[in-house]
Parts: C-alpha cells; sequence; structure tokens
C-alpha cells in the first residue's frame, strides 16, 4: 500500500558522488527518491534499491528536461528537487578551449537553470516545494584553475 504522506525527492546526475550518495541517505530514511541520470543501464545498485526509481536524464537536453518533469509530477508528485549534475574542469584557465567552457555552462549552470525552471510550475501550483543547488564556483591555486562554473549565480 502506498503512503500517500512519502515525501518525494528528484535528483540529477545520480550516477556517483554526491547524487548517488543522496539517492541511498533519503531512500535509507523513507522517502521515494526519483533517481536521474543519463544512463540508468549501467546503474545496478540504486537500481535494486527499494523506493528508487531510475529515470534517463541528460540536463543539456531541454526537451527531455520537460517531458521528465511532466511524466514524474504527474505521476510521483515531488516534494524536494536538488539540482547535483555537473562537473568541474581543473588546469589553467587559458588552457581551455571555448567548447570545453561552453560545454560547462551549459551543464553545470543552463543545466540546473531548466530544470528548475521546468519544476517551478508545479511548486507554484502546489504552493511548495524546495530547490537545493550545489553549489560550484572558479578558484585558482598555485597558477591554475579550479573552474566549476557556474551555479553560483543560482544561490541568491
Ligand atoms: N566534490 C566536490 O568537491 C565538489 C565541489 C564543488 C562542487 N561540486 C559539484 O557537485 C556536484 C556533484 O559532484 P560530485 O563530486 O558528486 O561529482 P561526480 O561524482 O563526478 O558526479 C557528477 C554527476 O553529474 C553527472 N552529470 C554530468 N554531466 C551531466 C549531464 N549533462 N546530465 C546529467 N548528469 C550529468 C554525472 O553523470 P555521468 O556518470 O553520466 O557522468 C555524475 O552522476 C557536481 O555538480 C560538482 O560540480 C563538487
Amino acid at each position: 500500500m502506498s503512503n500517500q504522506h512519502q515525501k518525494a525527492i528528484f535528483i540529477t546526475g545520480s550516477s556517483s558522488g554526491l547524487g548517488r550518495a543522496t539517492a541511498k541517505l533519503f531512500a535509507a530514511k523513507g522517502w521515494k527518491v526519483i533517481a536521474s541520470m543519463r544512463d540508468p543501464n549501467e546503474e545496478k545498485e540504486l537500481a535494486k534499491t527499494a523506493g528508487v526509481t531510475l529515470i534517463a536524464l541528460d540536463i543539456t537536453e531541454a526537451q527531455k528536461i520537460e517531458r521528465v518533469v511532466q511524466e514524474v509530477v504527474g505521476s510521483v508528485g515531488v516534494d524536494v528537487v536538488f539540482n547535483n549534475a555537473g562537473y568541474g574542469l581543473a588546469g589553467a584557465l587559458e588552457g581551455l578551449t571555448d567548447e570545453q567552457i561552453h560545454r560547462m555552462v551549459n551543464t553545470n549552470m543552463l543545466g540546473a537553470i531548466r530544470t528548475t525552471k521546468a519544476f517551478i510550475p508545479y511548486f507554484r501550483q502546489k504552493r511548495a516545494g524546495l530547490f537545493i543547488n550545489t553549489t560550484i564556483g572558479w578558484r585558482t591555486t598555485d597558477g591554475s584553475s579550479q573552474l566549476d562554473l557556474s551555479r553560483d549565480e543560482m544561490g541568491a
């Protein structure tokens, strides 16, 4: 029997690291977890974890995000969205190509914005909902850069 008061979290980038750990933690605490990732076919452990539903999502694909969000809010419902998917680039900033920088912004910043934008009408309608964003930025050490653009802008 389903528990109508069971909370649900939607996570991007659940295939490793913080996303995967968050999926396991929330599932262990009895939440419904919608663990999105680029390739769910590769995921063995979360696929067998009670309370976890895997869903394919690349956050650079705008239309896919819209479809996935509609599907999720129309079925399980969502209380919390964790914008986690992303990556960092280490090295000298002047060594990065425009393509590398565009790809990072398209993933880390625009991907999180797209996902947030897709959920907002649903949260507004139910007058509840929480977004959690991993905060990322740009640090320099010893002449090299750690470029984790650019969800700092979303911290506001
Ligand atoms: N760990 C840190 O110290 C740290 C510090 C600052 C910020 N962060 C940020 O926190 C987040 C998680 O970090 P982490 O250490 O857990 O990194 P991680 O283990 O590399 O996990 C990143 C996740 O993002 C996914 N991802 C990358 N591009 C994606 C895309 N286009 N669409 C969907 N998923 C995508 C990866 O999926 P695939 O398996 O498909 O590649 C992976 O599941 C990242 O956004 C990272 O930039 C981490």
